[in-house]
């Protein structure tokens, strides 16, 4: 049961992302409703929280966290009742998304944020069917963990109104979330186009056999990834720059863009790709398990997130429940 007095959000589609939502919302305090078609999301929930909940402990969490405080719904229209706010995390599928929203746009109220955590789909093309109010349509792009890192991607539509953008942000944002709003639609937003640059110039490298998964990931863990937790791969290169900065650095580089280093177009995702790629990363997890990773990552990413919070640099927000 959860708790009456206590805001509540909904969380549909309850995976890795949505399982990550409600346990971040459950962590400040909320009370979170779900609803996913498959059986046993109450276990697989626990079994989440059994992971997230420590780690989720470890770094802070709000006056009156609770993680029982969620109930499994019957249905979409049960899940979505008194909630502030509607967080979609159902398969990243398009007509999938246009179903399930126009079902959520007959089902909630009008006041209520429909937001999608879709990792690059348009609200344009997903509210295709949403004949009711497609104005309190957004995305809301998150990072896995959901439950640790804050970077949440918030894109309007052309119809989203200006109130539900604001108050997704205020949500957000109370709730201990950055949120990068974006200036105009963009297909993969800001994030995603980066990661997939990094992927697929990696997923080429293995299937050229230039670089091994190992390496790979070691190229980016002991280099650039620790220096990307303090500032982003511009302002990285403004100080690759010295005195000069970003200027004598373009200056300097500009010319080997030219070279043929990177090829950004994926490469043919074939068998052999993609079986190489699995059994690089499980030599790599060197039989230690998903659950033992996430725990090890968790660890380095808490270790972190209070370095950068003692530094007074980049600092991810606390969070606490502000009157949304
Ligand atoms: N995994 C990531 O790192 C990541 C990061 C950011 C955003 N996302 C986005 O989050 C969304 C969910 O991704 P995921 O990785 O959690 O997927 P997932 O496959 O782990 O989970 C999807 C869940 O949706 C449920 N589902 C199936 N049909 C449904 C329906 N019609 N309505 C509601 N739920 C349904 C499934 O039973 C499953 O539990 C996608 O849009 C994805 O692009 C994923």
């Amino acid at each position: 049961m959860t708790t009456p007095d206590k805001p509540v959000v909904a969380c549909i589609g309850m995976g890795v992302i949505g399982c990550g939502w409600t346990a971040h919302f459950l962590g400040q305090g909320y009370a979170v409703r779900v609803w996913d078609p498959v059986e046993g999301v109450k276990e697989r929930l626990n079994s989440f929280l059994d992971l997230a909940w420590p780690a989720m402990t470890d770094l802070g969490l709000s006056e009156g966290a609770d993680r029982n405080n969620f109930i499994v719904c019957e249905t979409v229209t049960e899940a979505v009742e008194g909630a502030l706010l509607v967080q979609e995390s159902a398969p990243e599928r398009l007509d999938l998304k246009v179903e399930l929203l126009s079902e959520l746009d007959k089902s909630c109220s009008n006041e209520v944020v429909i937001a999608s955590s879709t990792s690059g789909y348009l609200v344009s093309d997903m509210i295709v069917n949403c004949e009711d109010a497609p104005e309190r349509v957004v995305v809301g792009h998150p990072f896995n963990p959901v439950y640790l890192l804050p970077l949440v991607e918030l894109v309007a539509g052309p119809k989203t109104s200006k109130e539900i953008l604001e108050k997704a942000q205020n949500i957000y944002e109370s709730t201990g979330k950055i949120v990068l709003k974006l200036d105009r639609e963009v297909d993969g937003f800001i994030s995603d186009r980066l990661q997939e640059a990094m992927w697929r110039e990696a997923l080429h490298m293995v299937a050229n056999g230039e670089a091994t998964v190992e390496q790979l990931d070691l190229a980016i863990t002991a280099g650039p990834g620790l220096r990307w937790a303090l500032m982003g791969p511009m302002l990285t290169f403004h100080l690759a720059g010295g005195e000069g900065g970003m200027a004598h650095m373009l200056d300097h580089f500009g010319p080997s863009l030219k070279s043929p280093w990177t090829r950004l177009e994926a490469p043919e995702l074939t068998r052999e790709l993609r079986d190489a790629v699995v059994e690089g990363c499980e030599d790599e997890a060197d039989g230690r398990s998903v659950a033992t990773l996430v725990n090890e990552r968790d660890k380095g990413l808490i270790a972190i997130i209070k370095a950068l919070r003692a530094a007074g640099v980049g600092t991810p927000g606390e969070g606490g429940l502000h009157g949304t």
